[in-house]
């Protein structure tokens, strides 16, 4: 028999909207008490009387037992979320920088006060990928876990290289569908995916990582001498965030663009869609495919947690529990294209080996083999304008 859920939510944006659409159209053992909100005097397509803008309305309801997070200032989340996990309710969070910088303190408040927090709708919208690591490869050696986890990157790349749009006109599209974060820099800048794949490596390996210390270069500095240079050499650019085990239990995490050719899963993963690529010792490779932003399919993952919680399904973490002692390195070397103007960033990023340049009208390009070491080290360098890498099979 499932528990009868009695729900607070906070936010009424994309996903909020997008959850109760889905919410309305069901007969589930559920009632929504209270919404609350920062902005009180925006239109909304409800009643203004079922919103609030006093967070204890639904922390210090004891009839609610079930919160939804759904907010986008991850500082104001934190506070609701260890708050409402503190005072006994479960709750269901789809903010993956929230969760990504406070994953090990959230998993001890969980195993402390004996609630549960989902957060599926965090990573990848609509693809069931944590549940999946946490139960389906439970016993699995996995190699890696890599692919492309944000929407609005891909949507911007895919009009890119399919349509020739505009950079800005493409990334202007995924504001207004309402894929990108509010701060834009989130999603091109690669932080966004970053989070997610410190989620995913907490469920994959048992890491508790820092976001800080992983490298994120997004796809802001792409010009058009790159993607002359991609469709030159038949690949298309995405931004794919990795996590890989390489020798001893080591994992490397990263996320950078790649420059993918035909035969890559990822080729023909487009728009708003994201792809998961598990690669794993017995099962080989699988791919998971699904809608990555958007209000209906990223509420559909948030409201498949919710009713996961009608039967207290929590995560165990069991990857941390019983952990093979995977421990995080960046002394890994990736084959990276680098664009570059200043002659200076060859030297500062240590090449260990040079397979390829070239140079016309001002535009000079190198590839070879660089430390992921040295690229953490110098990512100040690598942001400045006039600099683009991608990460090269
Ligand atoms: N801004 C995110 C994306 C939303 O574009 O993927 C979904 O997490």
């Amino acid at each position: 028999m499932s528990k009868k859920l009695t729900i607070g939510i906070f936010g009424f944006g994309v996903v909020g909207q997008g959850l109760y659409d889905i919410i309305k159209t069901k007969n589930l053992n559920l009632s929504i008490k209270h919404f609350v909100i920062k902005n009180p005097n925006k239109k909304r397509s409800l009643p203004a009387e079922l919103f609030h803008t006093d967070a204890s309305i639904i922390l210090d309801d004891p009839e609610i037992n079930t919160v939804v997070e759904l907010i986008d200032d991850a500082e104001a989340a934190y506070h609701i979320v260890t708050t409402a996990l503190k005072n006994g309710k479960n709750v269901v969070s789809a903010n993956k920088k929230m969760i990504a910088t406070h994953i090990r303190e959230l998993t001890e408040i969980q195993q402390q006060y004996g609630t549960s927090l989902l957060y599926e709708g965090a990573v990848c919208g609509s693809i069931p990928i944590i549940r999946n690591l946490e139960e389906y490869y439970d016993n699995e050696l996995l190699h890696a876990v890599t692919g492309i986890f944000n929407g609005s990157s891909n949507y911007i790349l895919s009009k890119i290289f399919n349509e020739d749009m505009d950079y800005n006109e493409a990334l202007k599209q995924a504001q207004d569908l309402g894929y990108a974060e509010t701060d834009p820099t989130l999603d091109v800048g690669g932080y966004d995916a970053k989070y997610k794949l410190t989620i995913v490596a907490s469920h994959a390996y048992g890491l508790y990582e820092n976001p800080d210390d992983i490298l994120n270069i997004g796809i802001d500095k792409l010009s058009h001498r790159d993607i002359q240079y991609a469709r030159e050499k038949n690949f298309k650019i995405k931004l794919v965030p990795t996590a890989k085990e390489i020798a001893n239990n080591q994992v490397v995490l990263y996320v950078l663009p790649k420059l993918v050719d035909s035969t890559s899963i990822l080729y023909t993963v487009e728009n708003e869609y994201n792809g998961v690529v598990v690669q794993a010792a017995f099962a080989d490779q699988q791919f998971f495919y699904g809608k990555g932003a958007g209000g209906h399919p990223t509420g559909s993952a948030v409201l498949s947690d919710i009713t996961a919680l009608r039967y207290d399904y929590r995560y165990e973490y069991k990857k941390h529990l019983t952990s093979n002692n995977s421990v995080y390195s960046t002394d890994y070397n990736l084959r990276i294209y680098l664009r570059y103007e200043d002659e200076s960033i060859i030297e500062l990023l240590h090449f260990n080996r040079i397979d390829e340049r070239y140079y016309a009208n001002g535009y000079k390009y190198v590839i070879g083999e660089i430390n992921l070491k040295q690229l953490i080290t110098h990512r100040g360098k690598i942001a400045q304008d006039g600099v683009f890498i991608a990460e090269i099979d």
